[in-house]
């Protein structure tokens, strides 16, 4: 039996994701709340109860998810009053593990897509016998993320959360936000005050001669931080380009949903979702985007790489490209919308209000 702790929480969650009205973790990715993904994924990989670590609403995720009997697996949640960063959420869940001291502890960050090899991880913490394993991956600009320099065997050097400095970026090696703890590891972590697992636990572990073994294993991995990473994330589990469980249909080059209504004439590629209820107008062209429930798409819309929130409406021939369109938002026809916009939930746009390209 492997147990684990899914990170859930911190101020980040709080905020209104994408200018959709759902809280971030519940805003479905290739049609299902994106940590339903999550959970299948640890499920597939042997993992048979874990513990949700939230510091709000849990009443958003209960009436969803349950108690796990879904995935297969037992699920349980623990509410934080005040956030306890993610060493104090770590030890607060921890309570719910029935594991003895040397079991592994998996413990993933709520908000990652990666096609890690999870069971592998847990095989090779055991074989190191290390105190803690964490997952790393390569990235081009390391800065918003934890620095892990690690020696020829894969024991870490050091844990640097957000360099600061040039000096400080050293590696390209990165905290791919998965862990295995062994748990009388997470038993000496203060309870009851905020602890960060990066700023705190892991130096002072190391300082204290602990084994940090690190894993780098070069997978599919996306941080989902920021809502295009969001789309992204959804086309590629539509796609297969990483693969879910929790995918409620075949891979391909779009996902539409029960109830949702495509002319004949609309064209949809590169892993687009459309939601139930949703409907997309003849001569449109939809890439690599979600179409959320109740959504419009009207009459030769071009939309990529896009989020088009609940109830939306897009006028005919709009352009939307890497944009967001919040929840029951109405962006009349002939709009250019592109690179990062966010229009907000209810907003109006009229007709022929916003365009990039310059004038003709
Ligand atoms: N329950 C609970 N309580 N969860 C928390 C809290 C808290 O107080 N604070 C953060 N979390 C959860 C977040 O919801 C997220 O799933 C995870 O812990 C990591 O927190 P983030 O706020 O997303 O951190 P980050 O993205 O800046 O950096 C982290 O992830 C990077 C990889 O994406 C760090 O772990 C970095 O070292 C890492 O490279
Ligand atoms: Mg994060």
């Amino acid at each position: 039996m492997t147990e684990a702790i899914l990170l859930v929480g911190g101020q980040g969650t709080r905020l209104r994701p994408v200018t959709v009205n759902t809280p971030k973790p519940m805003v479905p990715a290739a049609g299902v709340p994106f940590l339903a993904h999550q959970i299948a994924r640890a499920a597939a990989a042997g993992v048979t109860h874990i513990v949700m670590a939230t510091c709000y609403l849990a009443e958003v995720f209960e009436p969803y998810f349950g108690d796990g009997s879904d995935f297969g697996i037992t699920l349980e949640y623990v509410v934080e009053d005040e956030p306890l960063g993610t060493g104090g959420a770590i030890r607060n869940a921890a309570q719910r593990l029935t594991g003895g001291p040397d079991s592994p502890v998996l413990v993933f960050n709520g908000d990652i897509l990666t096609g890690l090899d999870i069971a592998g991880l847990v095989e090779s913490h055991q074989a190191a016998d290390a105190d803690v394993s964490l997952h790393l991956v390569r990235v081009e600009d390391p800065r918003a993320f934890g620095l892990v320099p690690t020696d020829s065997e894969g024991r870490v050097l050091a844990f640097t959360e957000k360099p600061q400095t040039p000096e400080e970026i050293i590696t390209d090696q990165i905290n791919a936000g998965c862990y295995v703890f062994r748990r009388s590891v997470i038993d000496s972590i203060p309870a009851g005050r905020p602890v960060s697992v990066e700023r705190e636990t892991f130096p002072g572990l190391l300082d204290s001669g602990a084994k940090l073994h690190g894993v780098t294993e070069d997978t599919y991995w996306l941080d989902l931080g920021k809502p295009e990473s969001f789309v992204q994330a959804s086309a590629d589990l539509v796609r297969g380009i990483v693969s879910s469980p929790a995918v409620p249909g075949p891979r391909g080059e779009a996902l539409v949903l029960p109830g949702a209504v495509v002319a004949d004439g609309a064209k949809l590629s590169g892993g687009t979702v459309v939601g139930a209820g949703a409907r997309i107008e003849s001569g449109a062209v939809v890439q690599g985007s979600i179409v959320l429930d109740g959504a419009t798409l009207g009459p030769d819309t071009v939309v990529s790489a896009s989020l088009i929130g609940a109830g939306a409406s897009v006028g005919s021939r709009t352009v939307v490209n890497g944009a967001v369109v919040g929840d029951g938002a109405v962006v009349g026809a002939d709009n250019e919308l592109r690179a990062g916009v966010r229009v907000w939930c209810e907003a109006e746009l009229p007709d022929a209000a916003v365009r990039f390209s310059s004038d003709r």
